[in-house]
């Protein structure tokens, strides 16, 4: 009777003893699960792209006009006559969008205003672009 109790406690211990290695074998999938995180990097990069007319009024029109297009750029001081206040809904409607486009393509003397304003005759070709300018400037009007 002694000796089949032992044989039970045996088998018992054996067949516990058989149990660990399964849990084990789940633990090596986890780590490639973190390897493929880089691709999301170029998804980023593209949402916070600028376009060019966006760019362009930052680094270019803003100097002058103003980032919110009141014409407080840090070189408006030195500026006579200053810019306009594009928030101003009397002068938004006092011109049309040929307006705006032709001052900013030929310049302040090309329509008899100051030579201050710069052509940017490069944007001849790039009609998106200008159009966008137009957008973005009548985008400050108060509403
Ligand atoms: C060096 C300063 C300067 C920069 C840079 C500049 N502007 Fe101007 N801009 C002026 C001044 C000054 C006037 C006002 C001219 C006047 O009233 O005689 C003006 C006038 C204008 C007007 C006409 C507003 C009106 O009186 O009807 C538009 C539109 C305009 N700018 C757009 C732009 C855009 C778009 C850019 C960037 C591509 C730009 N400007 C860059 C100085 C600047």
């Amino acid at each position: 009777m002694r000796s089949l109790f032992l044989v039970a406690l045996l088998i018992g211990a054996c067949g516990k003893g058989d149990q660990p290695p399964p849990p084990s074998s789940g633990s090596p999938n986890a780590r490639p699960e973190t390897g493929p995180r880089p691709a999301a990097d170029p998804n980023a990069a593209a949402g916070s792209q600028l376009s060019e007319a966006q760019q362009m009024f930052a680094t270019v029109c803003a100097t002058c006009h103003g980032a919110d297009g009141t014409g407080n750029g840090p070189a408006a001081e030195s500026l006579t006559p200053k810019p306009r206040n594009y928030t101003d809904p009397e002068w938004q409607k006092s011109v049309t969008d040929d307006d705006i486009k032709k001052i900013i393509l030929e310049g302040g003397p090309a329509v008899g205003k100051s030579p201050m304003m710069p052509a940017q005759v490069q944007l001849k070709d790039k009609p998106e672009v200008l159009n966008e300018l137009v957008a973005i400037i009548r985008g400050f009007a108060k509403k």
